[in-house]
């Protein structure tokens, strides 16, 4: 089938839900810290989310179905653009049920790791903390606020650019030969629906483009 979603919108028939974030698969999710311009920290998995550059190394992450004038914008857009800056944790399979507790809206006071049973650490060089359970993270500085076009209901998307500028990873995820260890790490990602899917040993296989070398005799991670 073919459809115009500015014609039919994002669940025409047979489709029971809004098609479209099952079709972008699997997203890497964005555990997103932030810290409001009073110190309260903000934590919430976003799948609108992906690096976009290694030199600089950027990523992207995109807060949605902000209403104006309806829904309080959310604080993982509001405190970046107080304080300019971020934290990307990778979410883990030990991790997602810790994870998908910090989607919900808390009080603006609340101290969201501790309700969740997350330890924060400190960062290097931004204020908002790190989640010290997981086992990448990456300190970031807003770059730029792409504001994308409004759909008809009005709800507002901003995707949020930053660089890289402190990188994190825990020392047993590197192996022996100087590599980041992709079976010990087991990400998650982000499928449609409720369905989420984890990156295991025996489906991690290598291919080489033509003449590209770079890594071959490297490449034993365990
Ligand atoms: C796995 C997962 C992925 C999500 N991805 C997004 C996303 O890409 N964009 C978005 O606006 N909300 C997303 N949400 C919902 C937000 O995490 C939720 O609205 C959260 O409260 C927003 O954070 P904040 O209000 O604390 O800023 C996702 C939720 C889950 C569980």
């Amino acid at each position: 089938m073919y459809f115009d979603p500015s014609e039919v919108g994002m669940a025409p028939a047979p489709f029971k839900h809004t098609v479209f974030n099952a079709l972008v698969v699997p997203r890497p999710i964005g555990w997103i810290t932030t810290m409001s311009a009073d110190g309260v920290v903000n934590l919430a998995p976003f799948s609108f989310f992906n690096a976009i550059s290694a030199a600089p190394p950027c990523v992207i992450y995109c807060p949605s179905y902000f209403k104006p004038g309806v829904d309080a914008p959310e604080p993982s857009l509001v405190n970046v653009e107080a304080t300019g800056e971020f934290v990307y944790n990778m979410c883990t399979h030990d991790l997602r049920e810790k994870m998908v507790l910090t989607t919900r809206q808390s009080p603006r006071s609340a101290d969201e790791f501790a309700d969740v049973g997350l330890e924060a650490a400190p960062c290097e060089q931004v204020k908002p903390p790190r989640v010290k359970e997981s086992p990448i993270a990456l300190e970031c500085r807003h770059v730029q606020f792409v504001p994308l076009p409004a759909p008809e209901d009005g709800a507002a998307a901003t995707a949020v650019i930053g660089q890289v500028v402190g990188i994190h990873i825990a020392d047993d995820v590197i192996t022996e030969d100087g590599l980041v260890d992709m079976k010990k790490l087991r990400p998650l990602a982000r499928l449609g629906y409720y369905d989420f899917a984890v990156i295991e040993a025996e489906q991690i296989f290598s291919m080489q483009a033509p003449g590209d070398d770079r890594f071959a005799t490297e490449n034993k991670s365990s």
